[in-house]
């Protein structure tokens, strides 16, 4: 055993040297190589694995696109939207409904309020006279009609919801920003409107009337 302290000193100085090797290389090693290689990926742990983008070409499928078109019919869940009449206005036959086929409630009428300030009254006014800040204002824009016409008040419940939900001449539809439901209950709203305007006599509770005629207005 008298040469150990030889082999162990041996050992002790390749180690040493691997070390600072190792460390040289570290430090100095990949710098400036730049490679256009994936890098070295150790563990691939499914990482990685063939897949088609969206709007990828693919010649697999014979109209050489990757995404797949719906098979036709198909309707995503809770889109059947069977009930045409609360969906498009109209009745089978493509007719306006005349009325709107859901029931028509304060909360709907409170509902439809609110939307109505939202989305319709900076033009069509508070009172739905036409008389909106957009209109006032000077800006130029088409006048909105006021809602009080004959012509408007004898339209049917469903064109009101048609006008709505795509549009009229220049008026911007509204189907994106306002749901289905909302629009029946600005519907019922524009209603409201429009008799407030035309009320008769008969429309005011009776203790009412005698109030409004001797001081003007109804007790608050
Ligand atoms: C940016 C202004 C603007 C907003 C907001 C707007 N409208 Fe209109 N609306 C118009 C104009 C302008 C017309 C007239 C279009 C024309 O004759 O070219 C019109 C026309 C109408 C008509 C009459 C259609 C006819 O047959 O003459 C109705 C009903 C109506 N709007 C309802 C609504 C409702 C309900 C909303 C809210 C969801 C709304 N509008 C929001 C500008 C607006």
């Amino acid at each position: 055993m008298t040469n150990s302290p030889k082999i162990l000193g041996f050992v002790h100085g390749a180690v040493r040297g691997a070390v600072v090797l190792a460390a040289v290389l570290l430090v100095t090693g990949c710098r400036g190589n730049l490679s256009r290689k994936p890098p070295v990926h150790v563990n691939p742990n499914m990482d990685r694995q063939e897949r088609l983008d969206p709007q990828e070409r693919f010649a697999f499928f014979a109209d050489g696109r990757a995404m797949r078109p719906h098979v036709p019919g198909t309707v995503a869940r809770g889109f059947l939207r069977e009930d045409t009449r609360f969906y498009s206005g109209r009745e089978a036959d493509g007719s306006f409904v005349d009325r709107a086929p859901v029931p028509v409630t304060r909360d709907l009428l409170e509902r439809g309020r609110d939307r109505f300030t939202i989305f319709c009254s900076m033009c069509h006014g508070d009172a739905g006279d036409g008389q909106g800040i957009i209109m006032t204002g000077g800006y130029g824009f088409v006048p909105a009609p006021t809602y009080h016409s004959e012509t408007l008040r004898a339209q049917p419940d469903g064109y009101l919801f048609d006008v709505l939900s795509h549009g009229v001449r220049t008026m911007p539809g509204y189907a994106q920003q306002v749901p289905v439901a909302d629009r029946w209950a600005i519907v019922a709203y524009v209603r409201a409107l429009q008799r407030s305007q035309w009320a008769a006599e008969g429309d005011v509770p009776p203790g009412v009337l005698s109030t409004m005629q001797t001081t003007g207005g109804p007790t608050p």
